[in-house]
């Protein structure tokens, strides 16, 4: 198996534990670092809908607060939903860690690879660098 097939598979497997009570949309997501450590999250919701957490918010947050700072690549899946896409919010948190791709399941099941650059071009980061 595909690299990126193993991880669309580990993304599969964290939205097994999707909170999603409100959109019935499981997903899940896989983060893999610099160094190749990987971090899974799945969305998890709330009544007042805006407080709620995409798969990706949450697998950033796990690797980010086990001491990561440098990402590479986010896995994202949903058996509910063919080609899901990261939100706008999330496409600026991977901006925040260097992410470069982002792999989602194509309209044939195949993984697709995306680049960041493409998603999310001119994503704001800090204002202070090149000072
Ligand atoms: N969602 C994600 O977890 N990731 C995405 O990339 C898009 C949307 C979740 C948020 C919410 O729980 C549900 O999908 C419907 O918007």
């Amino acid at each position: 198996m595909s690299e990126q097939s193993e991880l669309l598979q580990q993304a599969r497997q964290a939205a097994e534990g999707a909170y999603c009570p409100y959109s019935n949309l499981r997903v899940g997501a896989v983060v893999v670092t610099g160094s190749g450590a990987r971090y899974s999250g799945a969305n998890v919701e709330n009544a007042a809908y805006a407080s709620t957490l995409c798969a990706e918010a949450v697998a950033i947050g796990q690797a980010v607060s086990a001491g990561e700072r440098h990402l590479s690549t986010v896995a994202v899946f949903s058996p509910d939903l063919k080609s899901i896409h990261p939100c706008g919010q999330c496409r600026q948190r991977m901006t925040e860690f260097g992410v470069e791709h982002v792999i989602i399941e194509g309209p044939d099941g195949e993984p697709v690879q995306k680049d960041l650059a493409v998603l999310l071009p001119a994503g704001f980061t800090d204002w202070r660098e090149g000072e």
